[in-house]
C-alpha cells in the first residue's frame, strides 16, 4: 500500500521552525505541555485573516459595509469566545438550533446580523427569534403555520423563505443539501406558496436564502445556484408586488485538506489502494474573491436596494483549528502501530465524509519519513482510527505530538464521549499569546446528568 507523507505547505501562521510546528511564534508543542493532550487549538489569526478576505473582496467590488453581511455559520465551531471575536471582527451569524441562537445573542452580536436556519425549530426558540428580531429562515409550511400563529396577536416575525434551486453539487450527499430530495427548504413551487400564505398573515417578508451545501470546490455550483436564486426571487417580487430585503446565499465554500491538486490526486490514489471510497474534492482553488464576485455579478439585475449574505463556516475557521494529541506506544505491525491519546470521537467527520487531514509529528516536523505506520485512536473498537490510511512518517516514540491540521470545522459538531471520555480542552492562538477558551472536561462532567437509582 503507497503511504502518504505529511505536507509541509502550511497555511500562514502556521509554520515549522526547528523541526517543530508552531502557530506564529507559539510552539504547539509547548501548548500541548501546558495544556495536556488532545487539544484544539485555533487561531485567531487565521479565523481572522479569511474573515478580512471574505470583507476585502465585497469591498473591492464596491460593495459598502451595510450591503452585505457575513454570517459566520456557529454550527462549524461554537465556542462562546469565538462567537465573541467574530462579533468583535463585525460578523453576523447563522445559527441552525436555539442554543446557537442564544449564544449568539449573548455574545453580543446583533438581532439584525443573526440568521435562524433549521428544519425542525423549537416554539421556544421561534418565540425568541421573534422578539429579539432575529431574521428566521422559514424551512417549510408547517414552520410558517406555526409562525402565523405565533404572530396572530404579537410582534411581527422577520422572515426569509429557504428555498431548495435543485442544483447538483459536487460533495459528500451527507452535506449536499440543495440538491432535489433535499431535507432542507422548498422547492420552487412550495415556496412559491409560502410566499403567498406568509403574504396574507402578520409575517414580514424580508428575504430569500438557500444554502447550497458544504466543501463545494466548483465555482459552476455557486454559479448555477445564485442565478436560479435570484431569478426566482425577481419572479416573486414581481408577483408580489415587494422587494426582498435580503438576499441570503449561505455557506459552502470548500477549503484545500490537500494543499494541491496534486497532492489531492495522491491522497486520493492511498484511498483507492486500500479499497476505501474516494472523496471527490479535497482541494479548493476557489478564491473568496471569486466566490464574492460570483454571487455579486448574478445579483447585477436587481435594480432595488439589497442586503447580500452569506453564512461562511469551513472557510472561516477550517484551516484555523489543529488538533493536538501524544503518542502513547508504538506497536510493532505491519504496517507500525501509533496510538494515540486522541480517538476517532474527535475526527469522526474525517471518517463519516471521508474527509482527509494531513498529519505532522509537531515535535520532529520536517524530519525524513523512516517508517509506514497506522494511527490509531484510544477508543475499545477496531475501527477506532485517527486516519484510514497509512503514513510515511519519521522515527515515532512514545510522547511525540502528532498535530491533525484543518481540524477547525465540524470536529467538534460531531465529537462525542465513546468510552465515556472527557471532551477535549481548547485553546486560541492570537497575536502571539496563547488563551484557554474550553476547559477539559473532567470525570464529575462526563457523568454530571446521569442519575443514579438503586434498583
Ligand atoms: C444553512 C447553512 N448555512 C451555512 C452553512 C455553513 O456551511 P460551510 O461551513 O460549508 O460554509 C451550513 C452548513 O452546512 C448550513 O446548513
Amino acid at each position: 500500500m503507497s503511504p502518504v507523507t505529511s505536507s509541509f505547505d502550511l497555511v500562514p501562521p502556521f509554520n515549522v521552525k526547528n523541526d517543530r510546528l508552531y502557530i506564529g511564534e507559539s510552539d504547539s508543542v509547548k501548548l500541548a505541555e501546558k495544556y495536556g493532550t488532545p487539544l484544539f487549538v485555533i487561531s485567531g489569526d487565521r479565523f481572522e485573516d479569511n474573515v478580512n478576505e471574505y470583507a476585502n473582496s465585497f469591498r473591492k467590488l464596491g460593495i459598502s459595509k451595510e450591503k452585505f453581511i457575513i454570517a459566520y455559520a456557529a454550527k462549524a465551531n461554537t465556542n462562546l469566545s469565538l462567537l465573541r471575536f467574530a462579533k468583535k471582527m463585525g460578523l453576523g451569524c447563522d445559527v441552525s438550533y436555539a442554543n446557537e441562537l442564544y449564544a449568539a445573542f449573548d455574545s453580543g452580536i446583533s438581532p439584525k446580523k443573526i440568521f435562524f436556519n433549521g428544519n425542525a425549530k423549537k416554539q421556544d426558540a421561534l418565540l425568541t427569534a421573534i422578539e429579539l428580531g432575529v431574521m428566521i429562515n422559514v424551512d417549510n409550511l408547517t414552520e410558517l403555520n406555526d409562525l402565523t400563529h405565533l404572530t396572530k396577536s404579537g410582534k411581527k416575525a422577520r422572515i426569509s423563505i429557504r428555498v431548495n434551486p435543485e442544483t447538483s453539487v459536487n460533495t459528500d450527499p451527507a452535506i449536499a443539501t440543495g440538491v432535489a430530495n433535499s431535507k432542507f427548504g422548498l422547492n420552487f413551487k412550495l415556496a412559491e406558496k409560502a410566499y403567498e400564505l406568509a403574504r396574507s398573515s402578520n409575517l414580514g417578508i424580508e428575504g430569500m436564502n438557500m444554502h447550497l451545501g458544504s466543501q463545494i470546490t466548483n465555482l459552476k455550483v455557486f454559479e448555477e445556484g445564485a442565478r436560479k436564486l435570484v431569478d426566482f426571487a425577481k419572479y416573486i417580487e414581481k408577483k408580489l408586488g415587494i422587494e426582498f430585503r435580503y438576499l441570503n446565499f449561505g455557506g459552502g465554500l470548500g477549503i484545500s485538506y490537500a494543499k494541491s491538486k496534486a497532492e489531492e490526486g495522491k491522497v486520493q490514489d492511498a484511498y483507492k489502494e486500500r479499497l476505501l471510497e474516494r472523496r471527490p474534492n479535497l482541494y479548493c482553488s476557489i478564491s473568496k474573491t471569486d466566490y464574492v464576485r460570483t454571487l455579486t455579478n448574478s445579483c447585477s439585475s436587481i435594480k432595488h436596494d439589497f442586503t447580500l449574505v452569506i453564512e461562511p463556516g469551513r472557510s472561516i475557521v477550517g484551516d484555523a483549528g489543529i488538533l493536538l494529541g501524544r503518542v502513547k506506544n508504538v506497536k510493532q505491525a505491519n504496517p507500525l502501530q501509533v496510538s494515540l491519546d486522541i480517538g476517532a470521537n474527535l475526527v469522526l467527520v474525517s471518517i463519516l465524509w471521508k474527509e482527509h487531514n494531513n498529519i505532522v509529528v509537531a515535535n520532529k516536523a520536517g524530519r525524513e519519513p523512516e517508517n509506514v505506520v497506522r494511527f490509531v485512536g484510544n477508543l475499545c473498537y477496531s475501527g477506532d482510527v485517527v486516519s484510514p490510511l497509512y503514513w510515511s512518517m519519521p522515527q515515532m516514540e512514545r510522547g511525540d505530538i502528532v498535530a491533525v491540521l484543518d481540524m477547525g470545522a465540524y470536529h467538534w459538531f460531531h465529537a462525542c464521549r465513546g468510552n465515556s471520555v472527557e471532551l477535549p480542552a481548547s485553546v486560541m492562538v492570537y497575536k502571539n499569546k496563547d488563551y484557554l477558551i474550553r476547559e477539559r472536561e473532567s470525570y464529575e462532567d462526563v457523568f454530571k446528568k446521569d442519575l443514579v437509582v438503586d434498583l
